[in-house]
């Protein structure tokens, strides 16, 4: 019996909605296997506990999240808590302590369901490996001159180390490595950005030379976006900074027809410490609580967590039965349909049993 012992957030918002879809479906697979355990701790971590405690999460949060093989997601993000408390206090201090360096987000237009980009009628298959710990996401910085009206100014500094730098453009390498056509594009911006962006594009270069049969491209973020919308059909696996990968995949996501479908894995390739998985979206304040949200992005996220964990037949199947209730249109409202979260789940569990 191989047993895993999952710590799950549900978080904020939406997250308490969809998370207990991905788990009832990674439970559903485990039991179809039979040789396959998901032992689940569940944290009431977020913004209501912050409300009551004064903190995201206790202060030995990371020590006990140490203790589980992967971690499980929802969201986080509440009105009621300004977001660079909630998130640099939960998320961001997982993702760096853990040293997930790797946003995995895939692209992918699922069977069953139209790009809004009608007019692309090729496969849209690609991967953004996104940089998810440092960048443009610093803690450097602060107000100078607070108080004084008109030279009151913010500094923001962005840090890309080389050792940063180095292991995500690597990656990305190794994946498009294996891809059919071979074909990387890092995302930069060094015609604007002067110090780490030419720095970024050095080291992307430098890997390239180690990977002569890897067609590598440099394209500046901002025509990438644009070109994301002509030809996403030309991209098997693009590499980007934090900031970058982020804008990306949420472009990403809706190029799939809704970013309530998009997945994401916060990987720490090493496996020295847990990996993370949760879905691209955030928590969905203005759609909370009324039982819509659609919850294929956590459920497609649970399937990257059965990858990771080497379950390849069962995270197909599990995408397999997603894509047939794509094309039956048993879908939430995002995607265009009627039905609601449970509704989706109860129709995704009863084929997932009768395959
Ligand atoms: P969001 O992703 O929460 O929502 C953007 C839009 O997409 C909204 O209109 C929402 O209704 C819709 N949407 C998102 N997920 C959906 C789903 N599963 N089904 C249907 N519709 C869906 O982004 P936002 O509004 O910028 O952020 C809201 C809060 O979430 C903020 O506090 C933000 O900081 C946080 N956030 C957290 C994460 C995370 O925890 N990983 C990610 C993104 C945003
Ligand atoms: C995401 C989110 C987070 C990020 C925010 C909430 C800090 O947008 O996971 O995509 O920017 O990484
Ligand atoms: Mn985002």
């Amino acid at each position: 019996m191989k047993v895993y012992d999952i710590a799950v957030i549900p978080g904020d918002g939406i997250g308490k909605e969809t998370v207990p879809v991905g788990q009832k479906v990674m439970e559903t697979v485990a039991d179809i296997h039979g040789g396959l355990k998901f032992n689940w701790h569940s944290f009431d971590w977020g913004c209501e506990y912050y409300l009551k405690k004064g903190r995201m999460m206790p202060d030995d949060g990371i020590k006990t999240l140490s203790q589980f093989h992967h971690i499980f997601l929802g969201a986080v993000g509440n009105p009621q808590v300004p977001d660079h408390i909630s998130l640099w206090g939960l998320l961001i201090p997982i993702r760096r302590q853990f040293q997930q360096y790797i946003n995995l987000r895939p692209v992918q237009v699922l069977r069953g369901l139209t790009s809004p980009l009608k007019q692309v009628d090729a496969t849209i298959k690609f991967i953004i490996v996104r940089e998810n710990t440092e960048g443009e996401y610093s803690s450097v910085g602060g107000i100078v001159n607070r108080g004084l009206e008109s030279g009151e100014t913010a500094l923001q500094v962005s840090s890309f180390s080389r050792t940063g730098c180095e292991r995500v453009i690597r990656y990305a390498f190794e994946r498009a490595k294996q891809t059919e056509r071979k074909r990387l594009v890092a995302a930069t911006k060094s015609n604007g950005i002067i110090h780490t962006m030419p720095f970024w594009d050095r080291i992307f270069k430098e890997i390239a030379a180690e990977y002569p049969d890897v067609d590598a491209e440099l394209t500046h973020v901002d025509a990438l976006a644009a070109k994301m919308i002509l030809k996403p059909q030309a991209y098997d696996v693009i590499v980007a900074s934090n900031l970058f990968g982020d804008i990306l995949s949420d472009l990403g996501g809706a190029v799939m027809g809704s970013i309530g479908i998009a997945p994401s894995a916060n990987l720490n390739p090493e496996g020295r410490y847990p990996s993370m998985f949760e879905p691209v979206h955030g928590s969905a304040p203005d759609i909370s609580g009324k039982s819509i949200a659609n919850p294929l992005g956590q459920v497609w996220t649970a399937c990257l967590l059965l990858e990771h964990i080497g379950e390849y037949s069962l995270a197909r199947r599990v995408l397999d039965v997603v894509q047939d209730l794509l094309e039956e249109r048993i879908v939430t409202p995002d995607l265009g349909g009627r039905y609601k979260t449970k509704d989706v789940e109860h129709a995704l569990i009863t084929r997932l049993k009768n395959v």
